[in-house]
């Protein structure tokens, strides 16, 4: 092993710059110089003008001091080129130049797949799960979950607080793509009571019934945490019919949102003054938890013992508490299981 690279790629997530810096520090353990990779696949694209743009040493001096800071140094990005066979080859022809041996990748689904095909062409690859969605199905956990998850629990209190103080039902859209592990990770931590995420096909009408439900209790308060991926699910919807025949002014095919759904939710339930709130990018921008921090320094480590033991085309995960790896093909064939019966017992209490 020459040389290491290690790259961040997709959205960024809190726990990116904690596994760069232990990359760092293990490489440096085991006398291996490391090359930090500008911009997810990008950098080994070559676009800047200045190599440093795009490729930079990484010495344990520079990084040390950003474990704990949100964002990624190395910067991110989504590289659609590295989907054709043409660009990925002159990914390679970068490795070489730079003798690079080995590569790091700290990212989600769509970077691992990247970090496949590099390694059918010979590159040896270890992948880090880096996403707050939580949607790779073979590992417990992923970097950014818990931190955007507790980023959403500190916010959905405060929300609840002064919903409290005015009587008022509340809906909160929280991120996570196509996944609903933030919405009802949130949602039971706080003791919401609706819950609205994309794996489960749902109605517009069916929430307003359940929010109706919790007002007739005197719970005025309720709150309903959206996924952002949740309107997918939803049954067809006319909302410019419903919102213009109730006095609400409505563009003619405005697609669903938080702020129309809340809008909806007040006309079908007696007027209950339900404010929207979108929590947003904060859950990505987030200083990392302990956990994540935790998890980042040991898969770091480990993605280098495993690319100085000849070892390369696999990702680390967490299994029972316990950082694992496997190989990066059978990782992706995995299919995510939803925790439906934690989102029937939100719904249902
Ligand atoms: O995949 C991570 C994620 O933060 C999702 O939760 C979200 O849907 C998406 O990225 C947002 O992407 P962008 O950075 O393009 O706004």
């Amino acid at each position: 092993m020459r040389k290491i690279g290690v790259l961040t790629s997709g959205g960024d997530s809190p726990g990116m710059n904690a596994a760069v810096v232990s990359v760092a520090r293990s490489a440096a353990l085991y006398g291996i110089p490391l090359i930090g990779i500008k911009r997810g696949y990008n950098g080994l694209l070559r676009k800047s003008a200045n190599i440093l743009d795009d490729l930079q040493e990484l010495n344990l001096e520079t990084v040390l001091d950003i474990a704990d800071q949100p964002g990624t140094y190395l910067r991110t990005a989504r590289c659609d080129e590295f989907r054709q066979a043409k660009y990925r080859e002159f990914a390679m022809q970068t490795l070489k130049d730079m003798e690079i041996d080995g590569l790091v990748v700290i990212g989600g689904d769509g970077s691992f797949n990247g970090a496949l095909e590099l390694c059918r062409m010979g590159m040896p690859c270890i992948g880090i799960p880096g996403t707050i969605d939580n949607d790779l199905a073979y590992s417990e956990m992923s970097l950014g979950f818990d931190t955007a998850v507790n980023v959403c629990v500190d916010a959905i209190r405060k929300i609840r607080a002064t919903s409290r103080s005015h009587d008022r039902p509340a809906v909160v859209e929280v991120m996570g793509r196509h996944c609903g592990d933030i919405a009802l990770t949130a949602a039971v931590s706080t003791g919401s009571e609706i819950c609205v995420v994309p794996e489960v096909p749902w109605t517009v009408e069916g929430i307003a019934m359940q929010l109706q439900r919790h007002l007739n209790k005197g719970n005025y308060r309720a709150t309903i945490v959206l996924a952002e991926g949740c309107y997918a699910a939803m049954a067809p919807f006319n909302l410019y019919k419903f919102l213009t025949s109730h006095g609400k002014a409505c563009y003619p095919e405005e697609p669903m949102s938080a702020v129309r759904f809340a809008s909806v939710m007040k006309r079908m339930c007696g007027g209950a003054e339900a404010r929207a709130n979108v929590i947003g990018y904060v859950q990505r921008g987030a200083e990392p938890t302990a956990r994540d921090s935790s998890f980042a320094f040991e898969a770091g480590n480990l993605a280098v013992r495993l690319l100085r033991d000849g070892i390369g085309n696999q990702v680390i995960g967490m299994h029972n508490g316990r950082v694992f790896y496997m190989p990066i093909e059978t990782a992706l064939k995995r299919k995510k299981q939803f925790n439906l019966p934690m989102f029937e017992l939100v719904n249902s209490l």
